[in-house]
């Protein structure tokens, strides 16, 4: 995939809006590649004994990586292994029990605008209309009317929802309500996107589609995205940088960065199929099986 211009990327944005700031010049992220965008480091958690557990129960033993600026860097691993809770801990939604993570140099230590999350669940806010939802937190953040107004139609435009703008989410498809929960998570201007398994309940094609929608928006923004997942195709797809989980304590088994040659084919479907990307689906099912 080659990097997109903001002539490539549509209309002409206001200069200093965030949105122009993403899109301006060949890619953001193609310069600053290669920084560190987040550290986690000796991150664990382990929950306490409650009415239903009578033990402790440790969700993650002590697990260091770091997430590269502008990549896509995915968790992958079996239900139950912590992935959810690390990409929690990343939010700020709960704490870890020994260790520290870092945004920018910045240690995390609660919830903040810096990191747009995605879920699974279709997280709009179903009494909002789609621009609303994606002026939301732009309100939050005290942002004026009109500022809000352009930088929400950027990105319903990114994400292909312009015409969809004034509808509400309940008379979406779920793929167009996972395009406002990624518009939505991208208009407050985060250094990071989370994304905890964002296209686990859609249908195969709408979720290539998705797919290929993250990775050309984080080509044209150079967006850094860490993202949780536990198909081994969607992670070798999506990704830059698979870090692979186990369960029974949920625990970091290995690292690796697999290149399947994503810039040398059209599409999936001859990718998918290709001598390097079966080498590394059998890496990675090998990876989770032992
Ligand atoms: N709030 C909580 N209180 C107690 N235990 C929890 C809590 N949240 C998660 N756990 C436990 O921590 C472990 C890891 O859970 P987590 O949800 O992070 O896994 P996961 O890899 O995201 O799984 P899945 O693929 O099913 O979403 C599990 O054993 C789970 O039961
Ligand atoms: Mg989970």
């Amino acid at each position: 995939m080659t990097s997109k211009t903001l002539k490539d990327a549509g209309k002409p944005v206001a200069e200093d809006s965030f949105a122009a700031q993403l899109l301006k010049g060949d890619g953001g992220g193609s310069e600053t590649k290669g920084q560190t965008c987040l550290r986690v480091v000796d991150v664990s958690k382990v929950f306490p004994a409650s009415g239903s557990a009578s033990e402790p129960i440790t969700a993650l033993e002590p697990t260091s990586f770091d997430v590269p600026e502008g990549s896509i860097t995915v968790l992958l691993g079996p239900s139950g292994c912590g992935k959810s809770t690390m990409l929690r801990m990343v939010a700020g939604l709960t704490e870890p029990t020994s260790g520290f993570i870092e945004l920018e140099g910045k240690r995390v230590e609660g919830p903040g605008a810096d990191r747009g999350m995605v879920f699974q669940s279709y997280t709009s806010f179903p009494w909002l209309t789609v621009r609303q939802n994606v002026e939301y937190g732009l309100r939050i953040g005290g942002v004026d009317r009109r500022m809000r107004r352009s930088e929400a139609e950027e990105f319903l435009h990114l994400v292909g929802l312009t015409e969809f703008a004034d509808v509400y989410p309940s008379q979406l498809s779920g793929g167009m309500r996972q395009r406002v929960a990624l518009a939505r998570a991208m208009a407050p201007g985060p250094k990071i996107l989370l994304l905890d398994e964002p296209y686990g309940a859609l249908d195969y094609e709408t979720r290539w589609k998705m797919q290929d929608l993250l990775l050309e928006i984080v080509d044209k923004t150079g967006l850094t995205a860490l993202m949780v997942t536990h198909d081994i195709e969607e992670a070798l797809y999506l990704a830059d940088k698979v870090a692979i989980f186990k369960p029974h304590p949920g625990r970091l088994a290995e690292v690796v960065y697999p290149d399947v040659g994503r810039d040398e084919h059209e599409g999936k479907e001859t990718l998918i199929v290709s001598e390097a990307f079966i080498h590394w689906q059998k890496h990675l099912l090998a990876g989770l099986r032992h």
